[in-house]
């Protein structure tokens, strides 16, 4: 497989890198601390092209490859972790099942916006008692007449106190089990529609993750993508696309602890010379540098595979399950190398740890990768 960048991608590269040193940096350890969602730069992510990357231009979006968006991601998250979650979400959770399976109208209404940033999307499938087990759900969608009264909770919703748009998974028929859940467009001003719980988090402490709550939340026909019953399988194929939004998000956050090892071990001094002059200290970034290409060349031929290849779920929890597991140690070795400067908010990296910790978890932890992959393999 040939990974060298065409000029677009590398453009693309460079303008995310250039947008984020100048945007998102300089006040992210601030938005970390005061958990402060990044309004201004979101907007103006939009306004690049970030929000809608490979949305057809068509309908609003800059019509770009899966590559490219990799690429876009891991510069952005290499700077602020938050901005690549909020940015993953829109494009690969929203974005991409309304654009796959959404109905011409609902495309006007919301893909448009969403891909131009000019709305924000979330995505609700994770429930109290539906993590993991995300068959297990049990908020109800109603049928009377042409609407649908949505009753219950979601929880763990990124974006979801920002959100425009949400894309709810509800239960239509509960005794078809994961066959009888479909997914819904619910608008911000839905009445029954409200934000609930804000969490407050370990990492990526400046995106939002809240509760959602609907009580007979009303929500018409038109606004349901696919069938009845569609529901999982939309969710499912959307998040294989996710995984490799959050491996490029987490492969952002392992090479920004690689870069400040770098730049520490050749200021700080021990033992007489440079901390870049001793073996221990080598070993640990020539083993960090050897993880982040094997995640990236991992997380590149799931995006190179596509959407429309059998292996591409397969793919894309490898890339995920690698990418997510060498972030956190990375991030470790990176405080490491800092010693006690590392365990300190004067610098960077126990940021970078907090924020590798949940590429773990989100999108499918890593147990649920495992179980992916080796379906896969063994079905
Ligand atoms: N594509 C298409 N169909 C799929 C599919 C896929 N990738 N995965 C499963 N399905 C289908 C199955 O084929 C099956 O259909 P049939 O009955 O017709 O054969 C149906 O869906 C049920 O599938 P399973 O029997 O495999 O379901 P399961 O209960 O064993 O669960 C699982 C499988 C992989 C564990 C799944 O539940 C899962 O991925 N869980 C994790 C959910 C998750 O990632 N949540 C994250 C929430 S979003 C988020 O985190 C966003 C954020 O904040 C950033």
């Amino acid at each position: 497989m040939n990974f060298t960048f065409d000029e677009t991608q590398l453009m693309i590269r460079e303008t995310a890198r250039n947008f984020a040193e100048a945007e998102l940096r300089p006040n992210v350890g601030e938005r970390d601390e005061l958990e402060e969602f990044p309004y201004e730069a979101v907007k103006k992510m939009g306004e690049l092209g970030f929000m809608g990357m490979k949305v057809s231009e068509k309908y609003g979006g800059a019509g770009l490859d899966e590559l490219c968006y990799v690429l876009a991601i891991e510069e952005i998250s290499k700077v602020d972790a938050s901005a690549g979650v909020i940015m993953s979400v829109n494009n690969s959770l929203v974005c991409f099942g309304l654009e796959k399976w959404g109905t011409e109208e609902q495309k006007q209404k919301y893909l448009v916006p969403l891909a131009q940033g000019k709305m924000l999307g979330a995505f609700a499938l994770s429930e109290p008692e539906a993590g993991s087990d995300a068959t297990n759900q049990q908020t109800m969608a109603r049928r009377d007449g042409n609407f649908y009264y949505l009753n219950g909770t979601k929880n763990f919703i990124t974006n979801g106190s920002n959100a425009d748009v949400v894309l709810v998974m509800a239960q239509t028929d509960k005794t078809k089990g994961s066959h009888g859940i479909s997914t819904f467009i619910v608008e911000k001003n839905f009445p029954g529609f409200s934000v609930a719980k804000k969490e407050k988090k370990l990492g990526i402490r400046s995106s939002d993750t809240v509760s959602l709550a609907f009580s007979d939340c009303k929500v018409s026909v038109e606004n349901r993508i696919g069938e009845e019953g569609f529901g999982f399988k939309f969710a499912m194929k959307t998040l294989d696309g996710g995984r490799v939004g959050i491996a490029s998000q987490a492969i952002g956050i392992a090479m920004a602890a690689l870069e400040e090892s770098v730049k520490y071990s050749k200021q700080r001094k021990a033992f007489g010379k440079f901390l870049a002059e001793h073996q221990a200290i080598q070993f640990k970034i020539a083993d960090m540098a050897m993880k982040i290409e094997a995640a990236q060349l991992l997380t590149l031929s799931a995006a190179a595979t596509g959407f429309d290849d059998p292996k591409y779920g397969f793919k894309s929890a490898q890339a995920k399950l690698y990418a997510s597991k060498i972030s956190v140690e990375c991030a470790l070795e990176a405080i490491q190398i800092h010693g006690g400067y590392g365990f300190i908010k004067e610098y960077p990296v126990e940021r970078l740890l907090r924020d590798a910790k949940i590429t773990e978890i989100y999108e499918g932890t890593s147990e649920v990768q495992r179980i992916v992959i080796s379906r896969y393999l063994l079905k």
